[in-house]
């Protein structure tokens, strides 16, 4: 019940809540992985069994694939859905610009595939997700599990002339073993405390053979929909130069507030 959920959880709750209300009947809509967008899917999954909201969902992870089922949407893949109208994730950091860092879930790559393949990309977010520069959460890069370690190595050499403060990379672990993403490769977390042009480390960590993607996503997001601990909503375009405040009641709905599963 509400009630049991943390002040985070009640801010990711009514960011989610409050971005499902732009989905609209015959949309084809990207679902993000993670616990706000998995806030999202179930918001979603209310509003088709109980307004009959009728769209389709592509998610970006098997998690998210498999609780957009339960709770009774219409799931296809992006190939089958071709374009999409809109896509709603969370993210690990956003910046002013809207410059985002995302992966901590493991699944920046379908994530990343998928919101660039949409009209318009919306982070549903916390406000302790914002910040000046990116870089104080580690950084996600998928790699290849073939010679990870050369190319960790590789990663960590041309960091050297990057503007970044650290340069560690560390393997993303699942409990004794290397974590493997959906698509089967490995996930490197690269601890830069601070990066000082993004855009440009997007670019040279994907020219590195053995990089597949990294977690940077540099003008794909249009929009964030910061949620807070007391229902409070905030929403910036960064395309229209708006922001707009409002404020969500918390509905105990059953079927919203029982299945807390990711
Ligand atoms: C998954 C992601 C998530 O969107 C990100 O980690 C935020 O997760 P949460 O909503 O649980 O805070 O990028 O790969």
């Amino acid at each position: 019940m509400t009630g049991e959920l943390s002040p985070i959880d009640k801010a990711k709750f009514v960011a989610a809540r409050r971005a499902a209300e732009l989905v609209e009947d015959g949309m084809r809509v990207g679902l993000g992985t993670g616990s706000t967008a998995a806030w999202l899917v179930r918001c979603l999954g209310e509003m088709v069994r109980e307004d009959g909201l009728k769209f389709r969902g592509v998610p970006t992870s098997t998690r998210t694939a498999e609780l957009a089922r339960r709770v009774g949407l219409n799931v296809v893949s992006l190939d089958e859905a071709r374009w999409l109208d809109l896509t709603i994730d969370g993210a690990d950091e956003f910046d002013s610009d809207l410059n985002l860092i995302k992966g901590g879930g493991g699944a920046l790559l379908q994530e990343k595939i998928v919101a660039t393949a949409s009209d318009h990309m919306v982070v549903i977010s916390d406000i302790s997700k914002e910040v000046e520069t990116l870089g104080a959460f580690p950084l996600p890069v998928e790699v290849v599990p073939f010679a990870w370690q050369t190319t960790q190595a590789l990663i960590e050499e041309t960091l050297v002339s990057m503007d970044v403060l650290g340069r560690a990379a560390t393997l993303r672990m699942n409990g004794h073993v290397p974590y493997v993403t959906d698509e089967g490769n490995h996930i490197l977390d690269l601890h830069l405390s601070r990066i000082g042009n993004a855009r440009q480390l997007a670019l040279v960590l994907n020219q590195i053979p053995g990089v597949v993607e990294n977690g940077l996503f540099i003008d794909i997001c249009d929009t964030v929909v910061i949620g807070y601990g007391d229902g409070r909503v905030e929403t910036r375009d960064i395309n229209q130069g708006t922001v707009e405040h409002d404020r969500l009641d918390f509905v105990e709905t059953e079927n919203l507030f029982t299945d807390l599963a990711d």
